[in-house]
């Protein structure tokens, strides 16, 4: 039976890498029924609505969705539609795993992390007004609900996957009582699981610590804005935005996409690495159960990275867009061309 999965391409380069995804998980045999809507300023244009009715039904009804990056207007226009499916969806976790990829030069070899990002609230509530001219206030919005919710994910998540630590990031120290809130959250939840350490680092810090030394961190736990800003240093730790995966999870539905944006400056060029997002398919497919052809693609993945004849620019090859997919489709279709995945030992810790 087709899994049914909402696709949200988005615009830049969202739909050359969403297509490259989808030929590659499509090339493994599982069957897709796609069910596709465009996001934004796309679908205002032909909607009238920034998420169309008929995306958010899809969505009801499918409960996944893989989504590719889409354009926020800076300083202005329409609320992000990522954070506004987030807050729909009450997908309160975001997930993102930071590994490295075989053969691609990086400076620590073997990371290890996950990040897990509060997603509905703080400072992307979007809650902001003018007091008076020339004077603007921006509400960062903790509760105890959401500060809870996502802590009880973290160390569930570590639980069930056997990890070590689990780190709160915060600014408590400033922000006394909103972090200090989400940091009495997450010290409460971390004692019904007493297996897992449980440690405590100031946000600004924990950016240097995790330059110096990534190795000392599990899982990092965090609020929306931490999240987000920290997301992005440690994709460089691991080889840059085209990389690293992601997954939105609620209690009813997720939404899988990778964490780099629209990268208007290599859009319709073939050129953007759709290595993020079919990692992110990589999640999607475990969840639906589809371990056998996730297998398969990491496989093919390793091969192409050990190969490196058909990479593209942004880790140092030359290849386009839908070349690397092709280099990937090929090696899924002759398995006896790529040599079993080696399992990374994450790093010492
Ligand atoms: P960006 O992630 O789009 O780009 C940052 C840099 O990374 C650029 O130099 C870009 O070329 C490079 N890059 C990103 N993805 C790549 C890939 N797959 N392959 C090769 N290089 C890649 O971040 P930026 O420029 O800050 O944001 C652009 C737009 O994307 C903004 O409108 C922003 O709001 C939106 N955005 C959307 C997201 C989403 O839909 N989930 C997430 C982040 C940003």
């Amino acid at each position: 039976m087709a899994h049914k999965i909402t696709l949200i391409p988005g615009d830049g380069i969202g739909p050359e890498v969403t297509r490259a995804a989808i030929r590659i998980m499509e090339a493994t045999g599982v069957k897709f029924e796609w069910e596709s809507y465009a996001a934004g300023a796309e679908a205002f244009e032909k909607y009238k609505e920034y998420i169309p009715r008929e995306l958010t039904e899809s969505i009801e009804r499918t409960r996944v969705g893989l989504k590719g990056p889409v354009t926020t207007p800076i300083g202005g226009g329409f609320s992000s539609i990522n954070v506004e499916l987030r807050k729909r969806f009450e997908l309160f976790a975001n997930f993102r795993p930071i590994r490295n990829l075989p053969h691609i030069p990086t400076r620590y070899p073997d990371v290890d992390l996950i990040i897990m990002r509060e997603n509905t609230e703080g400072l992307y509530s979007g809650i902001e007004h003018e007091v008076v001219p020339g004077v603007v206030e921006s509400l960062k919005i903790i509760t105890e609900k959401a500060s809870t919710r996502i802590s009880r994910f973290a160390f569930e998540y570590a639980r069930k996957n056997k990890r070590r630590k689990v780190h709160s990031i915060h600014k408590a120290n400033i922000m006394k009582m909103s972090d200090g809130l989400f940091l009495r959250c997450s010290r409460t939840v971390s004692k019904e699981y007493p297996e897992i350490t449980y440690g405590e680092h100031i946000v600004d810090n924990t950016c240097m610590q995790l330059v110096m030394n990534p190795y000392q961190y599990d899982i990092l736990l965090m609020e929306n804005l931490y999240g987000d800003i920290v997301s992005d240093l440690c994709a460089g730790l691991v080889g840059g935005l085209g990389l690293v995966p992601g997954a939105n999870f609620g209690h009813e539905c997720a939404i899988f996409e990778a964490v780099h944006g629209s990268a208007p400056d290599i859009a319709g060029r073939n050129i953007a690495n759709p290595t993020a997002v079919l990692r992110s398919g990589l999640l999607m497919l475990r969840h639906l159960g589809e371990h056998d052809a996730a297998q398969k693609i990491r496989q093919a993945l390793d091969h192409v990275y050990r190969d490196r004849s058909k990479l593209t620019r942004d880790v140092g090859g030359s290849a386009g867009t839908s070349e690397f997919a092709d280099a990937i489709i090929e090696a899924i279709e002759n398995p006896s061309s790529a040599a079993p995945v080696t399992v990374s030992s994450g790093g010492p810790r």
